[in-house]
């Protein structure tokens, strides 16, 4: 691409040798900045600095070359090697684009012409007009008192989808206070099973036991909208009540006091499609040691195991850990010995993003799925609260997870 724009810039002097040209911020840096890195770094979002004002990108300019140069920005993703994902183009930054940072900054961060500018569309980082959203009853403000769980809240609020079915074709959150949310986690709840104590308007505490029967969705810092592909919808309301359930995490002192109001936001369709259901693969039984720089534990599933009669078609998997968790992987192993890797990456707790499959594998009798999930118990963890201590499941922060939401159709396409 640089060569491109560097080449019709030249247009007017002869196309000669485009690559003497240095890269300019205009025409070069901009486009991989607005591709890349925006979706965080901007008001509001996950990383540091609004990098839509090209001053305040000038300003950071040799932090945002040792970030692209060693790699540390931006946040781990998925192997492309493993396969290709909805949105691989903005997740993954190629060699080829760190390069041309390391020569602007080394050529001496020429601006160039913004009529340069090629103007690279970048993926919605919100859900194109929704027509459905459930938003928690009220403004709530986490007290962070339990003692238990310093500087961690889990608060749950009931939404009602009415008693209709509704057909799910994408969904997205709607956070209120990004500083203070750590996951929203979506379940079912039979209206049966409606408790009194969660009819309050402002929740319940729902640290210790998540109410529900299934789970519809998850979000977690730095994911994206998920949008099902064409003629799949996934059903809610009818006989069930949804269940919102938030992690507020007091990352910053000055955030005490602050309050939220986040809920979810969905597109429709008028008829079902074909059904989609999440499942969550996970392993519950691991112990980490402490001390232990790179612990694995993980699981497997035959389909035989699943009881259902036919094969499953693989839409998306999200992976989540907790903060010390650095690396999964998830794969099919076929009956006649063959593998199709489904994620493979490093992991990182500000980037949990639904891998959503290009291109969608089946998973079928005879097959199993292997998965695992990779942890860094050292005290060198920069993540690392306190002193290692021996680690088990569990929903608090302290506590880790492997986790691997699965989103499945039945039958072949
Ligand atoms: C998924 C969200 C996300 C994306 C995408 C992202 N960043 Fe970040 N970035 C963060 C977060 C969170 C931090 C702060 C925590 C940290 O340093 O790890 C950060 C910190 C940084 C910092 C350090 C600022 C400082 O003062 O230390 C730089 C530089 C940076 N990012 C560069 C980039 C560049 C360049 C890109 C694109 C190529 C990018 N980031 C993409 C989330 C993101």
């Amino acid at each position: 691409m640089r060569v491109l724009t560097a080449c019709v810039a030249l247009m007017a002097v002869g196309c000669g040798t485009p690559k003497e040209e240095p890269p300019t911020f205009h025409a070069d840096v901009r486009p991989l900045l607005d591709q890349h890195c925006v979706r965080c770094h901007q008001e509001d979002g996950l990383g540091v600095g609004d990098w839509t004002d090209d001053q305040i990108v000038d300003a950071f300019a040799d932090l945002i070359a040792d970030r692209v140069e060693t790699g540390a920005m931006p946040p781990a993703v998925s192997e492309p090697e493993c396969r290709d994902y909805v949105g691989s183009d903005v997740l993954y930054v190629p060699q080829e684009s760190r390069d041309i940072v390391s020569q602007w900054i080394a050529a001496g961060r020429p601006m160039g012409d913004p009529a340069d500018n090629p103007g690279v569309v970048v993926g919605d980082v919100d859900l194109v007009d929704p027509d459905v959203t459930l938003m928690m009853p009220v403004a709530y403000t986490p007290t962070f008192t339990d003692p238990e769980n310093p500087g961690n809240e889990y608060r749950c609020f009931l939404a009602d989808p009415g008693s209709e079915e509704i057909f799910v074709t994408g969904m997205d959150p709607v956070i209120g206070t990004d500083s203070l949310v750590h996951h929203v986690v979506l379940n079912t709840l039979d209206r049966s099973d409606i408790s009194d104590e969660m009819l309050a308007d402002d929740g319940w505490n729902c640290i210790d036991d998540m109410d529900g029967d299934n789970m519809l969705a998850g979000w977690a810092p730095g994911a994206l909208p998920v949008e099902f592909p064409d003629d799949y919808t996934m059903t809610m309301g009818g006989s069930k009540v949804l269940i919102i359930q938030m992690h507020y995490f007091q990352a910053n002192p000055e955030d005490s006091g602050k309050s939220d109001l986040s809920g979810y936001s969905f597109t429709t369709s008028e008829t079902p499609g074909r059904p989609l259901y999440l499942v969550p693969l996970g392993d519950f039984s691991f112990n980490i040691p402490a001390g232990d720089a790179s612990y694995t534990s993980g699981g497997r599933i035959r389909h035989s195991d699943l009881g259902v009669p036919v094969g499953l078609e693989i839409h998306s998997i999200f992976p989540h850990m907790h903060r010390l968790g650095t690396g999964y992987n998830v794969s099919i192993e076929h009956a006649d010995g063959t593998e199709t890797c489904l994620v493979n990456g490093r992991y990182d707790f500000d980037n949990q993003l639904t891998y959503q499959f290009a291109d969608r594998p089946m998973f079928e009798d005879g097959d199993r799925v292997n998965f695992t999930c990779e942890w860094d118990n050292s005290a060198d963890n920069e993540n690392q609260v306190g002193e290692p201590k021996d680690t088990q499941y569990g929903e608090r922060t302290d506590e880790e997870m492997c986790f691997f939401f699965t989103l499945v159709s039945p039958g072949a396409p």
